[in-house]
């Protein structure tokens, strides 16, 4: 039996899950950031002792997908204990770089093997855009 593209992504979530660095609130995230290329990109939670400065795993995808040229994502996983949902902050981040939100698959794993699937539009229904803050570049 193959392993599906899905079962890839997840397994990723789960592997850089074991890199999260999160002594403060012990709540580990590891997310893998399929590009609409096929690379994967992934990234853990970075917590700081001055809280404020913590960097969330989806963000730290995103981060490395850009900083490796690419601006377009299709799929996610992000893997936690209980399957939690990403934060306002992240899927503001994420709808940054999609074509169409509602065709962005978002997969929450949990600890004991469940998987759940929405869609960025499920998730940020209304996030923020708007034409009156133009792009420069
Ligand atoms: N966290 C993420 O990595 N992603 C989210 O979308 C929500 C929260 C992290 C931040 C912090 O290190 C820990 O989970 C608890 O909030």
């Amino acid at each position: 039996m193959s392993i599906s593209s899905d079962e890839i992504l997840v397994t990723k979530a789960k592997a850089v899950r074991d890199h999260a660095y999160a002594p403060y609130s012990g709540y580990l995230v590891g997310a893998a950031l399929r590009a609409t290329d096929g690379d994967i990109f992934t990234g853990a939670n970075v917590e700081n002792l001055s809280f404020g400065l913590t960097i969330c795993a989806e963000r730290s995808a995103v981060a490395a997908m850009v900083s490796a040229g690419k601006t377009r994502w299709s799929e996610l996983a992000v893997a936690t204990k209980d399957g939690g949902t990403p934060c306002g902050m992240c899927l503001q981040t994420l709808v940054e770089f999609v074509e169409d939100p509602a065709n962005c698959r978002i997969l929450l794993c949990g600890s004991s093997g469940t998987v759940t699937e929405h869609r960025l539009i499920e998730l940020l229904p209304m996030g923020f855009a708007s034409d009156a803050v133009r792009r420069v570049g």
